[in-house]
């Protein structure tokens, strides 16, 4: 088919209550940015006089037809969802000019780079002062830093944070689980950091998202996070909340190892054939037991024998109890 300019913009959103007049948005610097278009940060001037700081996703100029359907769709998935404190929350959307969407501002921005930056502050940290005999890399590294000032070590998670942040991410997914929601896509990359550490789940409005390619491998029409797949999605494109639960065990074992890429060294090609046969990542080095445990629950090969989010969710109430 010839799609003309007069397709591109055909209008899939009709205005309503979330309707933002785009001249209130002042957007400002680029946040993220991926196949689909960006996210910049901005200010949005409410009607009642407030100013409050917002995230703003726009496509790719020009966008394609099917980006185009995708975005929309994805404006609708968030309208339908009521809030919850770990989801990221609508606060509008512009379809006139532009179309727009926009979420709250979450000022740490995403868990993945979150947990990357702490990852260089704690190499530096240890070349600076600590032997090179034992450079452990995981997150427990930062037993090793009491010398560093406060302020350093600061947004450096230590174990009680990691399950605290997997606990939020539990309750975010039970909740949309609850709404019979699968988010298809989840990732440190799709957890965003807000003040004093809440961690709220973005991106489950649309299931193909695609901010960093290089995750992503082209099969069919979308890009796939091959690395965060359960079995079941990789064989027969089966997506249920237990495809879901596989993806949080890959997103702990993220956490843990302080944002390194599943399956270090495993070239995606192999990674099925490897799964089929009952390999699982091993525990990362300073990975405590239990949690390990929990990763592992989550890859079990049937569906029906790994956790529910509540019952993660439970558990990880457990291990936080020895912390507070
Ligand atoms: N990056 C992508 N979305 C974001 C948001 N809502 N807040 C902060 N950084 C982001």
């Amino acid at each position: 088919a010839i799609i003309t300019a007069s397709t591109i913009s055909v209008p899939y959103l009709k205005p309503d209550k979330w309707d933002i007049d785009i001249q209130r948005l002042l957007i400002k610097d680029v946040l993220g940015q991926g196949a689909f278009g960006i996210v910049r940060r901005g200010w949005y001037s409410k009607e009642n006089g407030t100013d409050i700081e917002v995230a703003i996703k726009m496509l790719r100029d020009p966008p394609t037809n099917e980006e185009l359907k995708q975005f929309c769709q994805e404006i609708e998935i968030m309208k339908s969802v009521p809030p919850h404190p770990h989801l990221v929350s609508l606060v509008g959307c512009v379809v006139k000019e532009a179309p727009l969407l926009v979420v709250e501002y979450c000022s740490k921005g995403d868990l993945q780079s979150y947990l990357r930056s702490a990852y260089e502050k704690i190499s530096k940290a240890a070349m600076m002062n600590i032997d090179s005999e034992n450079n452990s890399t995981s997150v427990y590294a930062f037993n090793k830093l009491y010398d560093m000032s406060q302020e350093d070590t600061e947004d450096i998670p230590q174990h009680k944070d990691v399950l605290s942040f997997a606990r939020q991410v539990a309750l975010g997914m039970e909740y949309l689980a609850s709404l019979k929601m699968i988010h298809r896509d989840l990732a440190t990359r799709n957890v965003l950091v807000c003040d004093r550490n809440t961690i709220k789940i973005s991106d489950f409005g649309l299931s193909r998202d695609v901010y960093y390619n290089n995750v992503y491998c082209k099969l069919g029409g979308g890009k796939l996070p091959i690395r965060w797949m359960a079995l079941e999605s990789l064989t027969h494109q089966v997506y249920t909340t237990q495809s879901d639960v596989w993806s949080y065990g890959v997103l702990l074992w993220e956490m843990v190892t302080l944002g390194s890429t599943p399956y270090p060294g495993v070239p995606t090609h192999e990674l099925l054939g490897m799964l089929n046969s009952g390999y699982r990542m091993p525990q990362p080095d300073n990975c405590s037991d239990e949690l390990y445990a929990l990763m592992r629950s989550c890859w079990k090969e049937d569906p029906k024998s790994r956790p529910s989010f509540s019952s993660l969710r439970e558990t990880l109430d457990g291990l936080l109890e020895g912390y507070s």
